[in-house]
């Protein structure tokens, strides 16, 4: 992979015999806080692969992590994972599609054909080998990623949705991660109709595990943040009560309101305190649902637990994806189950990313998710 990288950023070929590479812009990341848009050369396919114009993408959380450094990536890596284009060309071998159609990727890019894959659990792919813990997340992270005019698509053939001509970029765009992973909050969680489910932050994958546990059937959704604006949007997207953890007590309130604790609790911050109050929460056999992203160590408060003994399930999800994944979603917002259209709150170009990542890592303006376009 590093030799990729190495090829992807050389300079461009200046001999008079040769015409020159095409070039592309994307964003790269240099090391902590630093970030660039630069030319690099454009990627072309090899057998299984495709690549895509990117026509729109946006700025995940993980992002915000990987500038930070708080989550390593190596340095000339293009970042981002949250792709919607048009293919621009095709490896040798993958069938099925034609130059000029819309495709949807999801964030994770599973092989289909591991150990992993073939035992359903595509997001730990290992590639053609085994298992690999968290092995199918690879664009921005161990692959060049989507933040580019140009993206190379592994795998191509088990990773390209097409998406139907009458959704817009902006309408699917979130399906490929942040619908993705909110909704597997709740899937994991095996919401059933007439469930009471609370929602531990409604940041933007929590907004989607509050319309998630709609979709598969809660009946008393509770979404918990401490923002005004994210409260509000919950509401919007369905919540049936929001809690501000800086005004009431939320392990109280929601025991009050479920009459002894709910069904399931989503968990999608990442905290010590949170993962606590999901657990707290949860009725006696009730099922914890994590998404958040933890560093450090997780306590486990005995008398929560049962001392062991209290039926609880806790379970955790990394983002599905795959093509099959990715069209069932974009069925879902096809046939109007879903709008995630106002989670988009800000539009940036590509060559102004930066801007774009300073807004959305202040949370300033009310942002909750910028659309990029290459
Ligand atoms: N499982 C996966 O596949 C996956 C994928 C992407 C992101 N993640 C993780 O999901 C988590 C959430 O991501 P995001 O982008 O929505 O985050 P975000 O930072 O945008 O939102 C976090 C929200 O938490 C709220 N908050 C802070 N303290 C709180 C508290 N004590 N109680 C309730 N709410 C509180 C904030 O007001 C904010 O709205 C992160 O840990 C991220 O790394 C997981
Ligand atoms: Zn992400
Ligand atoms: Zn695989």
């Amino acid at each position: 992979m590093n030799g990729q990288i190495a090829t992807l950023l050389e300079e461009k070929p200046k001999t008079a015999n040769h015409p020159p590479k095409p070039t592309m812009q994307a964003n790269v990341f240099h090391g902590v806080d630093d970030i660039r848009i630069e030319e690099v050369l454009r990627p072309s396919p090899g057998p299984g692969e495709a690549v895509i114009r990117v026509t729109l993408t946006t700025i995940c959380g993980t992002d915000l992590h990987i500038l930070r450094g708080e989550y390593p990536v190596r340095p000339g890596l293009i970042i981002g994972h949250e792709p919607v284009g048009v293919i621009a060309e095709l490896g040798a071998g993958v069938t099925g599609y034609e130059v000029g159609e819309r495709v949807l990727v999801g964030a994770i890019t599973p092989c289909g054909q591991c150990g992993a894959c073939l035992s359903g659990h595509h997001s730990q792919c290992g590639h053609g080998g085994g298992y690999e813990a968290i092995g199918g997340w690879r664009f921005g992270n161990t692959i060049h990623g989507a933040q580019a005019e140009y993206l190379l698509v592994p795998n191509a053939q088990a990773n390209m949705a097409k998406v139907p001509d009458e959704l817009s970029d902006e309408q699917v765009v979130l399906l490929a991660d942040i619908a993705s992973t909110g909704f597997s909050g709740a899937e994991s969680g095996q919401v059933r109709i007439g469930d009471s489910v609370v929602v531990f932050a409604q940041g933007p994958i929590g907004l989607c595990a509050t319309v998630g546990a709609r979709l598969m059937g809660a009946t008393l959704v509770i979404g918990v943040d401490g923002d005004d604006t994210r409260l509000a949007m919950s509401k919007r997207l369905g919540a049936d009560v929001v809690l501000d953890h800086r005004k009431v007590d939320v392990v109280d309130e929601v025991k009050r309101l479920t009459g002894g604790g709910v069904d399931v609790a989503i968990e999608a911050l990442g905290t010590q305190q949170t993962f606590e109050s999901a657990l707290r929460s949860l009725r006696p056999g009730g099922t914890l649902s994590s998404l958040g992203v933890y560093s450090g160590k997780l306590q486990m408060p005995y008398e929560a637990f049962a001392a062991g003994l209290g039926d609880h399930r806790i379970v955790t999800t990394l983002c599905p994806g795959g093509k099959e994944r990715m069209r069932r979603l974009l069925e879902v917002v096809r046939h109007g189950r879903v709008d995630l259209t106002p989670l988009l709150t800000h539009t940036f170009p590509l060559a102004r990313i930066r801007e774009a990542y300073d807004l959305f890592g202040a949370r300033r303006d009310g942002v909750l998710k910028v659309a990029i376009r290459p």
